[in-house]
């Protein structure tokens, strides 16, 4: 199937590794040229020099701290005004585990401004520039928490149910403009973060990392964890031409991991 995206501007936040970074490398299969936003200078420039070697795109690398209002603003002039894109993959860090009472005041502002208000910004100088052409293609990635959430997990679960609640309205904003704003859903998918997550797990419980990876596995209904290039595929088709006549959705790629319907 052609994807329909060749010579579009995609900016993909949070693309030095994991879930990011998979979608950066099928977008750059799909022969979109790319703009990749985290704070890791090194990686992203590692990243950009192999992505346009191999498919032959444009790739800008961009180190950018999303917790910090201030250079956000600056970088939400450089999106109208340079970047343009076709097509937003709003992504950031998750924030730290923990339960819901106990969380400092710096914790939770810091994870509202990286996961949240940073994302609106740079959201809104996108859509800006989308309406101007009539096509659009925005995409969060949020977390099974959204639908299901997951124990220890507070401020996840948290933030990512306002985020649910801004693309849901966004989607309807804007959809007679050709834009469509959708959530991707990851359950289990091994990056760097489950790693960390799952470590975190295994000494909480007093367990080897192997046993709780194990166990996890066996709990879920695929009876493994996902790969982020499986991640990777449906998150690109949500944001091809194709998909156009999908907005406002929450899309799970989790193995049957969330229980309800
Ligand atoms: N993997 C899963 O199965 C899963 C499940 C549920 C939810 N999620 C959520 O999905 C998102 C992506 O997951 P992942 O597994 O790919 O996580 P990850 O491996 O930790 O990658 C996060 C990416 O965001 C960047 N980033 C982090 N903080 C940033 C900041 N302040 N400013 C700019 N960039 C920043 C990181 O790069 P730098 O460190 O270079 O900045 C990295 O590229 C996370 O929010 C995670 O919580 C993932």
């Amino acid at each position: 199937m052609d994807l329909g995206i060749r010579g579009k501007t995609a900016l993909v936040l949070g693309a030095s590794q994991g879930l990011g970074k998979a979608i950066a490398e099928k977008l750059a299969e799909e022969g979109a040229n790319l703009f990749l936003v985290a704070r890791s200078e090194d990686k992203l420039a590692g990243l950009s020099a192999n992505l346009s070697s191999t498919f032959g795109v444009t790739v800008t690398p961009v180190a950018l701290d999303l917790s910090g209002a201030a250079a956000v603003e600056v970088f939400c002039d450089r999106v109208r005004n340079e970047i343009k894109p076709d097509i937003l993959l709003n992504n950031a860090g998750g924030p730290p585990p923990s339960p819901s009472l106990g969380v400092t005041a710096e914790v939770w502002h810091r994870s509202a401004q990286t996961l949240l208000f940073s994302l609106f910004r740079i959201t809104e100088a996108t859509v800006e520039v989308m309406k101007a052409r009539k096509w659009g293609r925005i995409l969060a990635i949020g977390s099974s928490g959204v639908v299901q959430p997951i124990p220890n997990l507070a401020v996840s679960n948290t933030i990512r149910g306002a985020m649910a609640g801004f693309c849901k309205t966004l989607s309807n904003e804007v959809a007679g403009d050709g834009i469509t704003v959708n959530m991707i859903l990851p359950g289990k998918i091994d990056t760097d973060r489950v790693g960390q997550l799952d470590t975190a797990r295994a000494q909480r419980e007093g367990k080897t990392l192997e046993q709780v990876r194990t166990e996890i596995a066996a709990s879920l209904p695929a009876k493994r964890y996902g790969r982020p290039e499986e991640f990777a595929s449906v998150a690109v088709f949500m944001l091809s031409e194709p998909a156009g006549y999908v907005t406002g959705q929450m899309t799970r790629v989790d193995g049957g991991m969330i229980k309800s319907i």
